[in-house]
């Protein structure tokens, strides 16, 4: 079974995506870390961003190996380094750009293969994964978004205001919601959780029970 998980930054994707696929033996696929080791391996070699076809150039170089727990480009471990404010700013012109777009998709649906697995992103339930039997468009409000976010940077030893990651985010979430390829968009069949004011727990307590509905009426059908 597939299971997508699409939402806006902050809305608790990732921790709620990689605990709901250990609750059910699932694999995990963070597409985002790919798009943001595209975008750092750009800044390393000093790409600059003015020509879109050098990226797609890139990405289609580089060795991708996401998985559950780090991300490898060429070997080289990347996890920490890809969550960083700089490589958080300049993913976009790898998320905006068709071609790198195009690319990583075809990598996202190698990965999955035939296994049963979390994917989580933007574009998974709508483009990537559009027969996923189970699709989840996780939300929350701006304001809480920002301030899980403000928090998860302060942990991380990179103290930011709640006021200064919602000016970001803001900026982020219009990019990602009107891009021409692979908007953010809740997929017409998927199902929007609101993650407001609930713990971690909570949610996935939630989302359990949504896949094992889907697993019992597949099993029926
Ligand atoms: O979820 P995240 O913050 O790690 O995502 C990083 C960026 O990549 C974010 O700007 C949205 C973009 N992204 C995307 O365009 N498509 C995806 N499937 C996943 C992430």
């Amino acid at each position: 079974m597939i299971v997508t998980i699409d939402g806006p930054a902050g809305a608790g994707k990732s921790t709620i995506a990689r605990a709901l696929a250990r609750r059910l033996g699932f694999r995990f696929l963070d597409t985002g870390a790919m798009y943001r080791a595209v975008a750092l391996a750009a800044i390393k070699r000093n790409l600059g961003w003015e020509d879109p076809q050098k990226l797609v150039e890139l990405a289609r170089q580089l060795r991708l190996d996401v998985r559950e727990d780090s991300v490898r480009i060429d070997g080289v471990d990347v996890t920490g380094a890809i969550r960083t404010s700089e490589v958080t700013s300049a993913t976009h012109y790898a998320a905006n750009n068709p071609g790198v777009r195009e690319h990583l998709v075809q990598l996202q649906r190698q990965a999955a293969g035939h296994d049963d697995i979390v994917t989580e992103g933007r574009d998974q339930g709508t483009v990537v994964f559009p027969h996923a039997q189970c699709k989840i468009y996780l939300t929350a409000s701006p304001e809480e978004r920002a301030r899980r976010r403000a928090q998860e940077l302060t942990d991380r030893g990179e103290p930011t205001s709640v006021d200064e990651v919602l000016r970001h985010q803001n900026k982020r979430d219009e990019r990602d919601a009107s891009r021409a390829v692979g908007p953010m968009v809740a997929a017409s069949d998927a199902i929007e959780v609101s993650t407001e004011g609930l713990t971690p727990i909570q949610v996935l307590d939630q989302l359990e029970a949504l896949v094992q509905t889907k697993i019992q009426q597949q099993q029926r059908a």
